[in-house]
Order: structure tokens, then sequence, then C-alpha cells
């Protein structure tokens, strides 16, 4: 009887009953996510006072003199904000006696190091960055934050080594010659990422190859973790994961965590390719990401999850040295 009554009607409305019925669950696990993200990251809480705040906030103005410092054509004072906040909080840190065995801090310490001596090298002036920096630094620990020069042939031996060696030496590469990377390469290095698990074998992962220039510079004015190197680009990848594959509340991240593992095994499969790659995140507002989807004409139903731009190696080039935490730092025994 239910079934014949259910028959009758119309699909609008049954969608609708659908969503009446859901919306409970909708609201109270989207507030608890937002509440959680709200409460625990770093949006309101103060950043001074908390270590592990403090240390993202070093990290985070670190990496930029780090990625400047690797850039072929690197400006002579580039970075100025990001440098004076960088010193700003390397102060706190050490006013508030955190620890300064702390590889961030050091790495921090390491790049402001290379920052000065580059300018140094090339006679220009940064008096009030010297004069902070003495005032903190006693001395970093050797290899810990910076560039690291490469060459193609280091890489192209060790993408062919064992696991260890593979993934040691893949690296975010953002300087790249003028070759053109043919579709071909790029449609054999997804192929061995679908090869990528997903949850129930969904398979919802979707790689969009960008190559007209126009496109990509469009897109790069949207997303602004680019700057410095976008224009060396062959090709962008935009990866998304399709929500029509996906039921129930409980699922509302799944395409994130399934679009960043296919990701994942992109770059490695990039890597073994003997391309350069390097991801650039997506982490946008509503408004910019109805932007790109509108340049680039991105499906309705497929949440954008990064992108990642790729191009032919040069034969010696810079990259941040980007130091790892230790493994027994990140690691909980229960
Ligand atoms: C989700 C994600 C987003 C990223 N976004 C950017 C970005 O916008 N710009 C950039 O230059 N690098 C970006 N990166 C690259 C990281 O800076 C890089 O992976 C990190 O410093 C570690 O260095 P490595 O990849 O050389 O080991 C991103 C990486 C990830 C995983």
């Amino acid at each position: 009887m239910k079934q014949r009554i259910l028959k009758l009607v119309p699909l609008k409305i049954k969608t609708l009953l659908r969503f009446v019925k859901y919306l409970k669950g909708i609201i109270s696990n989207y507030f608890y996510d937002a509440f959680r993200y709200v409460i625990y990251s770093s949006i309101i809480m103060d950043k001074d006072s908390d270590e592990k705040r403090l240390e993202a906030m070093i990290i985070k103005r670190y990496h930029v003199i780090e990625k400047g410092l690797s850039f072929p054509d690197t400006r002579l004072g580039f970075g100025k904000i990001a440098i004076i906040e960088l010193l700003n909080f390397l102060e706190i840190y050490k006013k508030n006696n955190f620890n300064i065995e702390n590889l961030s801090y050091q790495s921090a310490l390491g790049s402001v190091d290379e920052y000065i001596n580059f300018h140094d090298t090339n006679r220009f002036e940064i008096e009030e960055v010297i004069k902070r920096y003495t005032n903190i630094n006693k001395k970093h620990k050797f290899n810990c934050g910076g560039t690291k020069e490469l060459t193609k042939d280091k890489i192209l031996n060790n993408s062919q080594a064992n696991f260890e060696q593979f993934s040691k030496y893949r690296f975010s590469i953002r300087d790249f010659t003028e070759e053109d990377v043919n579709i071909a390469l790029l449609t054999r290095a997804i192929n061995i990422s679908t090869k990528t698990p997903s949850a129930c074998n969904r398979q919802t992962v979707r790689v969009i190859i960008v190559k007209d220039k126009n496109l990509i510079i469009e897109a790069f004015n949207i997303q602004s973790g680019n700057r410095g190197f976008g224009h060396k680009a062959n090709k962008l990848l935009i990866i998304t994961s399709d929500l029509s594959y996906y039921n129930g509340i409980k699922e509302r991240s799944q395409s994130y965590v399934d679009g960043g593992m296919f990701a994942m095994s992109l770059l490695y499969s990039l890597h073994y390719l003997g391309l350069g790659a390097c991801t650039l995140n997506w982490a946008y507002s509503f408004k910019q990401d109805l932007k790109l989807r509108k340049i680039i004409g991105i499906e309705k139903t497929e949440n954008i999850i990064l992108m990642i731009i790729v191009g032919h190696l040069k034969n010696q080039f810079k990259v941040p040295i980007s130091s790892r935490k230790k493994v027994e730092d990140i690691i909980y025994i229960k």
C-alpha cells in the first residue's frame, strides 16, 4: 500500500521529503564540524600563547621565504611582509620560552639565515631583518630550513630506486623547462594512479588536464599559492571528486579523503615518470570556488580537491628544504 502511494508522489516532492527527513542529521553534523573547526583551529584562538598555533604561524611564514629563495629569478627584497611577520612570531616564541630545539623554529632560523646571505651576496640592504635576527638567533642547526640544490639526474635515478629512496627524492618542484608535457604521458601517470584505493571502490576522482595557457592564467588569478612560479607550469591538473557517488551524512567529507589519496598517488606517478610537479591548495571561499567552476567548466556535482602543476625537470634547480618533524614526535602508541 505504502509503495503504491509512494509511486504516485511526484519526484520533486519525494526529494523534498527526503531532505526534511535528513535535515536534522545534516544540520547537527555540519554544526559539529563547524564547531570543532572554530574551537580547535587557529581561527579565533590566541596564537601567541599556544606553542602549536605559534609553530604553525612560523612554518607558514618561513615556507614563503624558503619558496622565494628557491626560484631561479628571486627578486631582491622579496617577502617583505612574510619576513617581518616571521621575526615577530620568532620573538614571541622565544619570549614565551617555548622549545627552541623544535625543528620548525630551527628551520625558520635557517631560512632567515639564507635570506640574509642571499641579500648580502647581492649587496641589498635589509638592516632591520639582520638586527632583529641577530637578537633572536644564537645558532640554527645545519641543513635545516632554506633551500637545497638538486639535479635532474639525481631525481631520475632515485625515482627508479626502492620505495624509501623514491619517496625521499619526491619534492614539490616549482621550476621547469619550456618543453611541452605530452598528454599521453600525463594519461599514463593518471592511469597508474587509478590503482589508488577508494571508499567501497567507488572511484569518484576525476582529473581535469588544463593545457590552455589562458585558462591556467585565469585559474591562477584566483589561486594565490602559485605566486612567483605559476607562470612556469606547462600543464595544470585539477583533481575533483564526484559527490553523486556519496550517500548519507556520514560520508560528508569522504570526497576529500578519496581525492587526497588519489592526488598523492598522482604525485608519485608523475615522479616515477620523471616529471616535476607541485601541489596547489584549493582552500578557498565559496565565491572563489564558484568562480573557478565557471572559468574551467567544472561539473556541478564535483568537489574541487586541489590542483597540481606539472612540467619537465631542468638539469639543475633548487627546492625548499621543507624539513620534516622527527618520527617520534608524530607517533602515539596507546
Ligand atoms: C594540500 C596541499 C596544498 C599545497 N598548496 C601549495 C600551494 O598553494 N603553493 C605551493 O607552492 N605549494 C603548495 N603545496 C606544496 C607544499 O608546500 C609542500 O608539499 C611541502 O612544503 C612539503 O614539501 P615537499 O612536497 O617538497 O616534500 C601544497 C601541498 C599540499 C599537500
